[in-house]
């Protein structure tokens, strides 16, 4: 018996990177896990087979979270499949557009604010009628909302609205019961990151961290895992730097 077992979760991009490895890391702790995609299904349905081949209960869920219905739709196909009790919610989906302020259009801004902001906000709302007692809801904020790293002025304020929403969220649903927190990776080597798999990427990651190794996918999804379980209990309203001590 896993220390999730018997709880449902959902994990938004759950299709590829950090999404996928907390999804796996949460069907490995016993929890019957929703992984969601926008267009990698592919991906998504190879979660899905993981998780069921070593025994767990997985189904992909899909929905496109820069449309303003998409956390309306995602959430209708989440009650469709655990009916009136969700556990646990990772609000991972995310977008990047690396621009300097000069070249930051209002079209990558918007986009970056609806996927990172409006969509979590929403699937919140979404999922409150069945987000039971003891459930635990856990966003993706980064390193970036609150060190300078990068051209990524546009995307780390969507992360420090996400800090934002943590305190008000966590205040706001603590008497349900619901926990409410974020991780903060630093630098991960995945698809948002690809920079990290270049020489000069990791030369830099290795320079702002303690710990002297480019993060994998891994190195978050079982802190995800860990916030959504009993062993974390007594933490809400908090965001858990993850990023091997990154410009500390
Ligand atoms: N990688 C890092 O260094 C790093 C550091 C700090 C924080 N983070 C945060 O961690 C989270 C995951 O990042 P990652 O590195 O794993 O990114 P990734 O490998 O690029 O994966 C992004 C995930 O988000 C989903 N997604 C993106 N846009 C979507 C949309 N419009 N509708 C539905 N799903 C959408 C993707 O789904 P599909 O592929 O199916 O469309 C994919 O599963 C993000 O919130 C990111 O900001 C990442």
């Amino acid at each position: 018996m896993g220390v999730l077992s018997g709880k449902t979760a959902l994990v938004t991009g759950g299709s590829r990177g950090i999404g996928r490895a907390a999804a796996l890391a949460l069907g490995k702790a016993g929890a019957q896990v929703l992984v969601h995609y926008g267009r990698a299904a592919k991906e998504a349905e190879a979660v899905v087979a993981e998780l069921r081949l070593a025994g767990g209960r997985a189904d992909v869920v899909s929905a496109d979270l820069a449309a303003p219905d998409g956390p309306h739709k995602l959430a209708e196909q989440v009650r469709g499949i655990v009916g009136e009790r969700l556990d646990i919610l990772v609000a991972n989906a995310g977008i990047s557009r690396p621009a300097t302020i000069e070249a930051t259009t209002v079209a990558d801004f918007d986009e970056l604010f609806a996927v990172n902001v409006r969509a979590p906000f929403f699937l919140v709302q979404q999922l409150l009628p069945i987000l039971a007692e003891g459930s635990s809801i856990v966003f993706l904020s980064s390193l970036a909302a609150h060190a300078a790293v990068g051209a990524l002025s546009a995307y780390s304020a969507t992360k420090g609205a996400i800090d934002t929403l943590v305190k008000h969220f966590a205040s706001a649903l603590g008497p349900r019961g619901i926990r409410v927190n974020a991780v903060a990776p630093g630098i991960v080597q995945t698809d948002m990151s690809e920079f990290a798999k270049t020489s000069s990427g990791r030369d830099y990651a290795l320079g702002i961290q303690a710990l002297k190794r480019v993060a994998q996918p891994d190195d978050i999804g079982g802190a995800v895992a860990f916030l959504a379980s009993a062993d974390a209990r007594w933490i809400t309203g908090d965001t858990l730097r993850v990023d091997g001590g990154s410009k500390l």
